[in-house]
């Protein structure tokens, strides 16, 4: 066994618009500002682990046009292997309109996943030995939640350990969960599986225990300017969050903390520790525009985690 990553998930273009409020329908306003880059969570996630020092395998269908372009260049920049990737001949490949606020930093999001919508548990099957090769396999919910799920059999039939980040908020059935030695979602993802409303580190525990209960090996709460909740049936750590300077856009934070965290389990990292890694380089990545490009290096992690929790 290789010690590394092997992540199932969509890349998209990132189309990030700024402005004071969204227009309402009919309406035409001006913006004030604009940017461009790589983005969609396994694709971001891939970098992040890569940056934090995994060696990254991603597995993905994207289009053969620019944005797919925008995306190899991406990956080869961050030394991410993408032998397995698959073009598609009809579909685009997808985009990402996210609208922050400049007023309140807040975003809004539509994901197209385009080609990466096609993906299947068949190809999932074609790539299934570098599933098995990896120390730690991770997913999200951008693609197909059959696909993610065929992909989270084959590494738990094969003892890898098993990331689920369950985002975009979805209903899943409860046979996934068994597939998880990780579970990782945000408050609303959490409510989203479990129906229980996260507005406390309390409910945070009592969600965490219902995401047990079905099956997972341990759930990780991200709690966003408080931080991440480890939680499995001997423990229930909170971890702090970072401050690592003024915040500047929070979209992408939940990929570097999966990203990172994944590559701290990679390394044999104990769970409460990958966990606080992955905090570190969440509260990096929001200091920074954009997503993909905001993801820290292990270098800037590990002096973050040498300075501490505070400001
Ligand atoms: O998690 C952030 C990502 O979600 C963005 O990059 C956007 O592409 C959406 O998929
Ligand atoms: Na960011």
């Amino acid at each position: 066994r290789q010690q590394g990553v092997t992540i199932l998930g969509i890349f998209v273009v990132d189309l990030a618009f700024r402005a004071g409020r969204l227009p309402v329908m009919g309406e035409t306003i001006l913006g004030d500002g604009f940017k461009m880059g790589p983005g969609g969570k396994g694709s971001n996630q891939a970098v992040a682990a890569a940056r934090a020092g995994a060696g990254v395998t991603f597995l993905t269908r994207v289009g053969a046009d620019e944005f797919g372009s925008l995306g190899r260049r991406t990956w080869e920049a961050e030394g991410i292997d993408t032998s397995r990737l698959i073009t598609s001949e009809r579909e685009p490949t997808g985009a990402a309109f996210i609208f922050v606020s400049s007023e309140s930093g807040d975003n809004a999001i539509i994901v197209e996943p385009g080609a990466a919508a096609e993906l299947s548990a068949a190809d999932v099957e074609a790539a299934a030995d570098a599933i098995r090769h990896a120390a730690v396999f991770v997913t999200q919910l951008e693609q197909p939640v059959a696909t993610a799920s065929r992909a989270l059999g084959i590494a738990r039939a094969a003892g890898v350990v098993t990331v689920l980040n369950p985002a975009p908020a979805a209903h899943l059935p409860d046979a996934i969960f068994a597939l998880c030695d990780y579970v990782t979602p945000n408050e609303t993802e959490a409510a989203a599986l479990t129906g229980i409303t996260v507005a406390s580190v309390d409910d945070a525990r009592r969600a965490a225990d219902v995401l047990l209960a079905k099956g997972a090996g341990a759930t990780v709460l991200t709690l966003g300017e408080r931080g991440a909740l480890f939680h499995d049936r001997e423990r229930s750590v909170l971890v702090p969050a970072f401050a690592a300077g003024p915040v500047v856009e929070t979209t992408g934070a939940g990929d570097a903390f999966n990203g990172a965290f994944a590559a701290a389990l990679a390394e044999g990292m104990d769970p409460v520790s990958a966990v606080r890694f992955g905090c570190a380089a969440a509260g990096i990545s929001v200091t920074r525009p954009g997503t993909a490009p905001s993801m820290p290096t292990r270098a800037e992690i590990e002096a973050l985690l040498e300075r501490g929790p505070g400001r």
